[in-house]
């Protein structure tokens, strides 16, 4: 029986990594030596059998123009069954490097210039910046907090719907930054109502795979047929096996006019040549990744409880949103009664650890954090210890 070890240190400085190189860049920091704790890629190596594939796929040598082999296709489309009980079929696929790539084309193929987006707040901030960023204009559904995760606020979504009458609804499933997974009815309901005011769902899924261990997760795909023409699912084994820089993900799209249109789209940018690495990494993963991925979810679900735990004894003040995936903790710090920039300071200087503020995430994430709880639990010992050197 092949074991993991989750709890092993591997030093990521001087690798390029975003996270652990360029905190200075990308979080404006003077102060590096923080324990980074924000942006979400995880601090675990990829699993053996995607490295060794890697490795025999760089000794071949040849890194001519590529394309998506049959294998590729099949190999996600088995652990889609496998993991999710969910059928997908060859013809929906569509790829291009990334999610938010993806992202950014599909809201400017279906909205245009000063039409609006819905998002559900607090949201992923680089939502805001792709809708920002294309002159689309970000129309917030606040989530409503409750004691069991937050809530879809249904009566205030029609509202939005019937006074914007938005073309699209970018969903987040599981949700970045509170780990929600919405459920079947939820997500019915939430179709339903856009479906009535003709506004088309994008479901990003790329966290579907790290759910708690006794959690499902239901796709906008899982909802049948009848939905077909109105929704489009993202997804990508990148975040799964921490292939982020890796990329390629893919868009199921079941609509044949709407993915021809995003082909034709892909096409007119030169984006029909694909990574040899990345398809054979991805290709690896979702073959050869689910021991892998069982032992994965297990290690965060232990480190979702250890640091609840450990915030409950040695953090009151702090408050831990219940979630059913990612490997993201959402934190409620309104009890130290600081404004963000306060928070922010005392964060680096006297707990050093650089996190991802939540105003980042839109007027819901005032006053909350977010850490990455995917890494060796040594990293949460630190954590904990410098949360717990502040004090209301
Ligand atoms: C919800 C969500 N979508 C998309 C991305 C980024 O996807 P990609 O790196 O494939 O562009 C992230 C990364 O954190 C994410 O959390």
């Amino acid at each position: 029986m092949e074991s993991f070890d989750f709890n092993q240190i591997i030093d990521r400085h001087n690798t390029g990594s975003v996270k652990w190189d360029f905190l200075d860049r990308y979080l404006h920091l003077t102060k590096t030596d923080l324990l980074p704790m924000w942006v979400s890629d995880f601090d675990f190596q990829s699993p053996k059998e995607v490295r060794q594939a890697l490795s025999s796929r760089i000794d071949h040598g040849i890194f001519g123009y590529s394309e998506r082999d049959d294998l590729y296709y099949q190999a996600a489309i088995d652990w889609f069954s496998r993991r999710h009980q969910l059928t997908l079929h060859r013809d929906w696929f569509t790829s291009i490097e990334g999610v938010l790539p993806g992202l950014a084309l599909l809201i400017q193929m279906l909205s245009k210039p000063g039409e609006g987006v819905i998002v559900q707040g607090p949201y992923y901030s680089s939502f805001a910046k792709i809708i920002a960023m294309n002159d689309r204009v970000l129309i917030e559904n606040p989530l409503l907090e409750s004691p069991e995760g937050y809530k879809i606020d249904y009566a205030h979504l029609e509202q939005l719907l019937e006074q914007h009458r938005p073309p699209l609804f970018l969903l987040c499933n599981p949700h970045n930054p509170t780990g929600r997974c919405w459920d079947r009815d939820e997500l019915l309901q939430l179709l339903g109502l856009c479906k009535k005011y003709g506004t088309t769902v994008i479901s990003d899924e790329i966290w579907a795979d790290l759910i708690l261990p006794q959690e499902k997760f239901t796709s906008i795909l899982h909802l049948g047929s009848e939905w077909h023409r109105h929704v489009i699912a993202a997804t990508s084994a990148s975040k799964t096996f921490g292939l982020s820089s890796l990329r390629i993900s893919n868009f199921l799209i079941p609509d044949p006019a709407l993915r021809q249109a995003f082909n034709d789209r892909l096409n007119a940018h030169g984006l029909d040549v694909f990574n040899a690495l990345s398809m054979t990494a991805a290709t690896a993963a979702y073959q050869y990744g689910d021991a892998w991925l069982d032992n994965l979810q297990n290690y965060l679900a232990e480190n979702r409880r250890w640091f609840e735990q450990a915030l409950a004894s040695s953090v009151p003040w702090c408050r831990m949103t219940k979630a059913q995936g990612t490997y993201l903790a959402w934190l409620d710090c309104r009890d130290l009664g600081l404004d963000d920039g306060t928070l922010q300071q005392v964060l680096i200087q006297k707990a050093k650890i650089a996190v991802s503020m939540g105003c980042s995430f839109g007027e819901r994430g005032q006053g909350f954090i977010r850490i990455n709880l995917g890494c060796p639990r040594q990293y949460l010992e630190e954590a904990i210890a410098g949360l717990a050197q502040l004090t209301p």
